[in-house]
């Protein structure tokens, strides 16, 4: 019976959401989950998603019925040419298979389900996925839940708090042919750390020649960098060189969209004559598959994000609140450097603006995130990860003095 089962600990980031709630501290400081945050610590609802809302109720025709079991078309193809760009071959070929999904943690779980039902090569029957070490916590769970068989490459050092770029290649080009390699499309969580375009071309060599399958991760386009082009560069590169592969899209992150859960999945073919209809034959099997686990997708958070997608003045407007988000993370990791370089505080503080995207992973230890949080109420991940977005101009010193007095201890 149920008596057997025993019981899990708590999902520890939302876990340390709960504690931060509950902590009265007027100066409480939440830089754990990966939310978007405006100067007044406080959630932003983009104004261009509050322009598309009005849009959408405004409109006879909203209803609550089914969407298709492969979500909004509209809002899929959009999709499609956002992460792949507009003048992809893949798109122009019709190699490309795309399903709405719950957002980026639905689209990571279908692929990895299609994976292990259908991706079995005949030199490496039962492939291992190959992560980041590290890599969001996830990950793990959803790949193990599916029963792939799970590895890891090197990515980040410690030492230089930067990419262990050798570690990862050598990895890779030593992992049995027809791997599995997850990787981060851009704004690597929960490093903040990305390769650069010229590493990326090298890992596409290795990946080409050990005849690997590339499954991309993208959570944060137009978010990191606040270019929609320079955020996708790794993926379009990957689908250039004509490699099979996968991609999971969210718009938690670039829309604000978080609870609404709208995301996209893609599959894209190879660039052979037979992609089309390679892409016709997974899209079938994907729809059964999501079929059995949720029917049909939500329907509000892609309406919002099509009606966005498709509108060339909305889509502008977007691109405007992406840089507002994007630049204000880039200010406050100047801030925070320069006042930790200002406070004299041990070590090195370069990495704080080397780094891109929601996180930095500051290099503080277990020992002194748990410090910071008794003494200051300022809450990260045991793993020293910040969430930039939770820093402002009212309370990003109060931070840096923190940090140094756990630093010094
Ligand atoms: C994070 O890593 O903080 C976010 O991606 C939120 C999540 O779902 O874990």
């Amino acid at each position: 019976g149920a008596d057997v089962v025993p019981k899990a600990p708590e999902d520890p980031l939302f876990g340390l959401m709960a504690a931060y709630r509950k902590d009265t501290f007027d100066k409480k400081v939440d830089l754990g989950i990966g939310a978007y945050r405006d100067d007044n610590a406080k959630p932003w609802v983009l104004p261009v998603v509050k322009k598309a809302d009005a849009l959408l109720h405004s409109s006879p025709d909203l209803n609550h019925e089914y969407l298709p079991i492969a979500g909004l078309a509209e809002f899929t193809s959009a999709s499609q040419k956002l992460i792949l760009g507009a003048d992809s071959p893949a798109i122009a070929s019709s190699r490309v298979a795309s399903l709405q999904t719950i957002s980026g943690t639905g689209a990571v779980h279908l692929g990895a389900l299609f994976l292990s039902k259908f991706y079995h090569p005949a030199h490496n029957p039962n492939p291992s996925v190959y992560f980041s070490a590290p890599t969001w916590a996830n990950h793990h769970q959803i790949f193990s839940n599916v029963k792939l068989p799970i590895a890891t490459y090197p990515y980040f050092s410690p030492k230089t708090r930067g990419l262990d770029f050798d570690g990862m290649l050598a990895a890779i080009e030593a992992a049995p042919r027809g791997s599995i390699v997850l990787l981060h499309a851009c704004a690597h969580n929960p490093t903040g750390v990305d390769p650069t375009r010229e590493q990326w071309r090298q890992i596409a060599d290795v990946m080409a020649a050990r005849a690997h399958f590339p499954f991309f991760d993208c959570a944060y386009q137009g978010f990191a960098s606040g270019s929609l082009d320079r955020d996708a560069w790794a993926v379009r590169h990957f689908v250039e060189r004509g490699f099979e592969l996968l991609v999971a899209q969210s718009y938690a992150k670039n829309f604000g969209l978080y609870g609404e859960r709208a995301g996209c999945f893609h599959f894209v073919a190879g660039a052979g004559a037979e992609g089309a209809d390679t892409a016709v034959r997974v899209a079938s099997q994907l729809a059964i598959l999501q079929r059995s686990e949720i029917s049909n997708p939500p329907a509000y958070g892609a309406r919002i994000a099509s009606a966005v997608l498709n509108d060339a003045a909305l889509f502008a407007e977007w691109e405007d609140n992406l840089r507002t988000m994007s630049g204000r993370i880039m200010a406050m990791r100047e801030a925070l450097r320069a006042k930790l370089e200002a406070l004299g505080t041990p070590g090195t503080w370069n990495h704080v603006t080397e780094q891109i995207g929601m996180f930095s992973f500051t290099g503080l230890t277990e020992k002194q995130v748990l410090a910071v949080r008794e003494k200051d109420h300022v809450y990260m991940t045991k793993n020293g990860r910040i969430s930039m977005a939770g820093l402002n101009t009212g309370n990003v010193d109060y931070v840096a003095n923190a940090i140094d007095r756990a630093v010094r201890e």
